[in-house]
């Protein structure tokens, strides 16, 4: 284990911020991880994991943890389920196209998702009708008061949307160091009706989609409409899509009739915080190094160079100019540092 000091963190994070870490260590094993917990050396901790969903704002005066386990494991398997391990560090998309190598079914719809599998309980990432919760069995994380691993079920995880328990009640208490999925073999359940991937496959000539062929339409989507951040820094959607108040909702319309929405219950909608975001003039607006994707206004860029303060800025002034428009209030998806 070897801590460095004062690390650009700039590649740690997809929005390319470049700030430095006081302490960095890279860690490749939960033993390793006890031992960092159990030391006295560094009393602030922060954990790093994909780096995908935050956006830093300043330096960070602590000893941060680059959790980076790998490896996966096939636990059980019958003749239509298998049971999977994957450790913590494992990047997302590449766990998923190993998933689809080896014709396992259940987390196609989900195919480039920044960020790793370690970190996908925590918002129960989710694209294209699906979500994690929806394959997920079960967790490994470590009690950071007790230094034990204990087993989170999916119903302990309290799942909901861009939500779990690991954002509520047990924030900053534990960290996941393995998941556990329960896919599909032969008798796969394909997710195709969310509009873009039946167009997509259309687009495809494709009749009868296989799970590969469902895979390729989410991820032709995803490079159309989101920044690939290699290229670009950014953290996917910036913002969660809000739920409001039937009442909320029919005030909306009666000002904006053609506002595109979902309902949730009989009493809640959810309405698209990009399409409120666009209607509000930033979509594409670019103030010099950073602005708003030009083909989905949920995602804030990073053309290089920018200072996590300045996005955070352009966030506020957002979230102010949607509540004065429309009466709602849209919040982060991404966390603030
Ligand atoms: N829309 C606009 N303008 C925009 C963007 C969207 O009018 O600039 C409208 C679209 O026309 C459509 C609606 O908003 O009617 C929904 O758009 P889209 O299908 O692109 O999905 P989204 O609600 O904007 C969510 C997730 C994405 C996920 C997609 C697909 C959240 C916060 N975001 O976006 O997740 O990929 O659905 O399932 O729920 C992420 O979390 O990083 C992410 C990219």
């Amino acid at each position: 284990m070897q801590i460095q000091n004062n690390i650009s963190l700039k590649p740690f994070n997809t929005f390319g911020i470049d700030i430095k870490a006081k302490h960095f260590i890279s860690i490749t094993s939960v033993d390793e991880l006890k031992a960092v917990f159990s030391s006295e050396d560094f009393p602030k901790k922060f954990i790093l994991g994909g780096g995908s969903n935050m956006l830093l704002t300043k330096d960070i005066d602590a000893l941060v943890i680059h959790l980076n386990i790998k490896g996966k494991q096939i636990l059980s398997k019958t003749d239509t389920e298998v049971i999977i391990e994957s450790q913590a560090g494992e990047n997302w998309h590449e766990f998923v196209l190993w998933t689809l190598e080896n014709d396992f079914g259940g987390l196609e719809n989900l195919s480039l998702i920044p960020g790793n599998v370690g970190t996908s309980p925590i918002q129960n990432i989710g694209a294209y009708g699906v979500e994690l919760k929806d394959t997920f069995l079960s967790c490994k994380a470590l009690n950071l008061e007790t230094l034990d691993i204990e087993t989170f079920t999916n119903s302990e995880c309290e799942f909901d949307y861009r939500n779990s328990i690991f954002k509520q009640r047990a924030k900053g208490k534990y960290i996941i160091t393995s998941v556990v999925f329960k896919l599909s073999i032969n008798d796969h359940k394909l997710h195709t009706n969310y509009g873009a991937i039946t167009s997509e496959l259309e687009h495809m000539k494709i009749e009868h989609p296989t799970i590969q062929d469902v895979s390729k339409a989410v991820i032709a989507i995803r490079e159309s409409k989101l920044p690939n951040p290699k290229e670009i820094g950014n953290s996917g959607s910036f913002f969660k899509n809000p739920i409001i108040s039937k009442d909320a909702f029919l005030k909306l319309q009666d000002n904006f009739p053609d506002a595109p929405h979902y309902t949730i219950s009989e009493t809640e909608i959810k309405v698209p915080a990009g399409w409120l975001i666009e209607h509000a003039g930033f979509k594409g607006k670019s103030f010099g190094n950073y602005g708003v994707h030009k083909k989905q206004a949920l995602v804030l860029v990073n053309y290089g160079g920018a200072k996590g303060s300045d996005i955070l800025a352009l966030s506020q002034l957002i979230q102010k100019t949607v509540a004065r428009i429309f009466d709602i209030k849209i919040e982060a998806e991404v966390n603030i540092i």
